[in-house]
């Protein structure tokens, strides 16, 4: 009984308070209308920051040295290799044969830089500025993440790729991981083609 009239009490303390407000907002003669909050794809994050600084931390944020970074040995991104791809000497020639009956879908190497599955085996590719690298320009890497196209124009991009995630950026997010892209100190390794499929 005593938790019930405990209720009451609440519930007509909250409903004066929203009379209070009510009337407060009453006598303001021009309410303020709030303005509509933006859709998140549509509002670039950080704006304040130049466009390297934003460019790293969404870089860092959308987890791309997990695949574009090569590793220690105790799994950490071995940042003497910043978003150097696919260490050009770990040479892998096959895709990974799950066996018959296996849950098993994808595999990946020590350095979490190659992935092979139903797609063949793909290689996470140099980002950095260096000739070696893809060398994209800022409107084909945004296209190329914005589509899914290879280099803004050719194949569909491979698994696991995360572009239809990142796609959902503004594109001034994109251009600014390019700008950080093209300020990091470029890394001299030539990154594989991808290999096809096994034949089944
Ligand atoms: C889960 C692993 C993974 C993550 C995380 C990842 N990538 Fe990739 N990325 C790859 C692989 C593998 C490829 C190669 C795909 C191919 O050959 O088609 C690739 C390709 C690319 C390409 C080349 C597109 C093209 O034109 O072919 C760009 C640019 C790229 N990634 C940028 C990024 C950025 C920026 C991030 C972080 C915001 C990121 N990636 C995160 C694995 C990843």
């Amino acid at each position: 009984m005593r938790v019930f009239y405990h209720r009451i009490v609440l519930v007509l303390a909250s409903l004066s308070a929203a009379v209070v407000i009510a009337a407060c907002s009453q006598s303001v003669e021009e309410p303020v209308e709030e303005p509509a909050a933006p859709a998140e794809s549509e509002a670039p994050l950080r704006t304040e920051l130049d466009p390297v600084e934003r460019g790293r931390l969404l870089i860092h944020g959308g987890g791309c040295h997990d695949c574009h970074t090569t590793k220690n040995p105790d799994g950490t991104p071995d940042m003497t290799q910043m978003l150097g791809g696919h260490p050009q000497d770990i040479i892998i020639t096959a895709p990974f044969q799950p066996r018959e009956g296996e849950p098993w879908f994808v595999a990946t190497n020590a350095t979490l830089t190659a992935w092979s599955g139903p797609w063949g085996v793909s290689f996470a590719p140099n980002l950095t500025s260096d000739p070696t690298g893809l060398n994209l320009t800022q409107r084909n890497f945004v296209i190329a993440l914005k589509t899914g196209a290879h280099l803004g124009t050719a194949r569909p991009i491979l698994p696991p790729m995360p572009w239809t995630e990142y796609r959902n950026l503004p594109d001034e997010d994109l251009e600014a991981m390019w700008s950080y892209l093209q300020s990091i100190p470029p890394i001299a390794n030539r990154v594989p083609e991808p290999l096809p499929p096994a034949a089944q």
